[in-house]
């Protein structure tokens, strides 16, 4: 038989930053190493952790013997996508009222991000002309441009999101990106906790930011990916997305329930069209269900019947809104004694507690974030991006001397 393959000539491809950090950590034997480049929410154990009530439902189902094996619709679990849908945009939305929101329960967030897409691709392309503008806020994950392509549409930029130098968001530039973005341009918003900086837009710059997208027809893609774990609330987190839809803005929400509900292996996503008029409603969804059937054809069950019973049982929501206010918590907690230790140890933290959820910036070289990784095995994301509920006791004090290191040695 022939040696030759189809695949002989196929190029290795380049891992994404996260996975590259992850492997070069699983080879370093040192025993102080540190990873604090991960996504997933960690808890004082060092492990990523699951809320109990979410463990009890999911030990329930599995003893359930009323709950059978079943393909789901494309669209998904019905009850999930409208307990979605309020979890996003509050039980009285106007939107959800006028039933112009078109909800679909996708495989994680990402999947959502992959239907908006496709499905942008059937709305502006008339079929496959429209291969842009997306526009990424900087810094941005990379498997977010890698999703766009994948879906055909070319022409991915970012517009200025993030000032190493100030340490925060430079709304200045980035109101400059939008305002000479042209229109119909898709523009790819962090609600709340952006990745991987913790930085978000306040109120009133929510507000200018809304006005310049009607004005200049511009379309925002939201996600929302851990709603409630940043101020703890899950109605304070969603408030730009809220205040985008009174406003009349046409939009996409790709949400993601693997942060905040800890499923991150059931993969529960759901995409979010809300629509200016119900009369298009039926036509989107048609198109929605069927790229569902060539993307995935029906999405997994465990997860979104986890979070349904969640948000459907008032005593469990209880419990589920206190183990957010916790997590929430934890990690303030953590960026306040980070800031402590690196104040005692000299320098101005303020900026680690003024942005908040899973992640943070300190706002490192490239020297410096290598010197960490390679001189004393603590894993950060370029620029000094960290994950803080990866931070705990045992680490916080090695933590905090090591950035101090790679700031003061002659690198
Ligand atoms: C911060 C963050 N959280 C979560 C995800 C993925 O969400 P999901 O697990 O729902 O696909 C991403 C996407 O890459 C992300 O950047």
């Amino acid at each position: 038989m022939s040696s030759y393959s189809v695949f002989s000539h196929i190029p290795v491809a380049d891992p994404n930053t996260g996975a590259k950090l992850f492997s070069d950590f699983n080879r370093d034997s040192h025993r102080d190493k540190v990873f604090l480049a991960g996504k997933e929410y960690v808890g004082e154990g060092g492990r990523s952790a699951l809320l109990p009530l979410i463990r009890k439902i999911k030990q329930q189902m599995n003893s359930d013997p009323t709950l059978n094996p079943e393909y789901l619709p494309s669209l998904g679990l019905p009850h999930f996508t409208r307990r979605a849908s309020e979890l996003a945009l509050g039980k009285d939305s106007r939107a959800i009222l006028e039933n112009r929101v078109i909800g679909v329960q996708v495989v994680g967030g990402s999947g959502a991000v992959r239907l908006g897409a496709e499905l942008l691709k059937c709305r502006y392309g008339d079929g496959s002309s429209w291969r842009g503008p997306v526009l990424l806020p900087s810094p941005f994950d990379e498997s977010l441009s890698w999703i766009f392509k994948a879906a055909g549409v070319g022409d991915v930029q970012c517009y200025h999101y993030w000032d190493g130098e100030q340490r925060g968001v430079c709304v200045g530039k980035m109101m400059e990106d939008l305002e000479k973005a042209p229109e119909q341009s898709v523009v790819v918003l962090s609600v709340v906790g952006h990745w991987p900086t913790g930085s978000d837009l306040s109120q009133g710059e929510w507000k200018h930011v809304v006005e310049v997208l009607g004005t200049r027809r511009l379309l925002p893609f939201f996600l929302l990916r851990a709603q409630g774990l940043c101020s703890g609330e899950p109605e304070e987190d969603a408030w730009p997305l809220r205040y985008a839809v009174a406003q009349g803005l046409e939009l996409l929400c790709a949400q993601s329930f693997s942060h905040n509900f800890g499923l991150y292996g059931e993969r529960v996503g759901h995409l979010l069209c809300v629509l200016k008029e119900n009369d298009n409603l039926l036509a989107v969804q048609s198109q929605a269900e069927k790229l569902v059937q060539a993307l995935w054809a029906h999405p997994p069950l465990e997860g979104a019947r986890v979070v349904t019973t969640v948000l459907s049982n008032p005593a469990h929501l209880v419990e589920w809104l206190d183990g957010l206010k916790g997590i929430a918590e934890r990690c303030m907690v953590m960026r306040e004694r980070l800031r402590e230790k690196l104040r005692l140890l000299g320098g101005t933290w303020e900026h680690l507690v003024k942005s908040r959820g899973l992640y943070c910036c300190i706002g490192l070289t490239v020297q410096q974030v290598a010197f960490l990784a390679r001189k004393r095995h603590v894993y950060l994301l370029p620029e000094g991006c960290l994950n803080v509920s990866a931070i705990n006791s045992r680490n916080l004090d090695y933590v905090a001397e090591s950035i101090h290191l790679a700031l003061t040695s002659h690198i």
